[in-house]
């Protein structure tokens, strides 16, 4: 078994370099936009397989292979849509809930929250927008994964329950750690990018508001 894997490999090895390319640059592009890296590894092992798979079947009759680079190309292609149309089936990631507001921290003033709400509430509230392509997967994913992992760190419409870390908001903004920059990556949310003005009216804004610093 493993030594017809090992003959297999070694007689494609144009086919298994060149996806093995396309998976380790897959893994390292969708990291950097902020998908979760189960899914991430997931999608690209089936789409390397596919990949491998259609590839194969498509050369099964060409011996000297000179078209095998484009043909190697094509078969990526044809992959990665078949299993992009595959990943819509995925149910999760379509749970655009936004639960009831039951609390908010006493912000020191009305800037302070609209600050707020335009850098973070995007993935600590519970008055979240769903951009569109929150209903496409793998987008889909990643974004229902970081609100729910955002709401679970602090939870700013949550205010009448203890939030573990709300404590550390002032510190997080001021390291520049948050919002995460994937989020502000190539324009998305122009909005949460914050000018210095606006930056040092907010971490004045929290320092004055209980419960956001130590
Ligand atoms: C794109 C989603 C997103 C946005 C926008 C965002 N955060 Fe976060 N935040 C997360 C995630 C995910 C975590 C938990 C995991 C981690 O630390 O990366 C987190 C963690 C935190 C924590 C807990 C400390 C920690 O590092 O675990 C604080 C405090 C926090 N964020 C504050 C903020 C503030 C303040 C803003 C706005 C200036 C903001 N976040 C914007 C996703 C986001």
């Amino acid at each position: 078994m493993m030594h017809r894997f090992i003959g297999a490999v070694r007689s494609n090895l144009g086919a298994t370099g060149g996806t093995v390319g396309v998976v380790v640059l897959g893994i390292v592009g969708s990291l950097l936009v902020g998908m979760p890296p189960p899914f991430t590894i997931a999608l690209l092992l089936a789409v390397g397989i596919a990949t491998w798979g259609i590839y194969r079947w498509r050369s099964r009759d060409l011996d000297g292979q000179p078209a095998a680079l484009g043909k190697l190309a094509s078969s990526g292609l044809i992959a990665v849509v078949g299993v992009l149309v595959v990943a819509q089936l995925v149910p999760y990631g379509r749970d655009h809930t936004n639960p009831p507001v039951t609390g908010e921290p006493a912000w020191a003033t009305p800037e302070t929250r609209d600050l707020m709400v335009r850098a973070c509430f995007d993935c600590h509230s519970n008055e979240v927008t769903w951009p569109w392509y929150s209903n496409i997967a793998p987008f889909s994913w990643a974004t229902v994964d970081h609100v729910n992992e955002g709401r679970d760190a602090v939870n700013y419409s949550e205010w009448d329950r203890p939030q573990d870390e709300g404590d550390e908001t002032l510190e997080e903004v001021k390291k520049g750690s948050m919002p995460p920059r994937y989020y502000t990556l190539l324009g998305l949310h122009s909005d949460a990018k914050l000018t210095p003005e606006e930056m040092s009216t907010l971490l004045e804004g929290l320092s004055q508001t209980p419960g956001l610093s130590e």
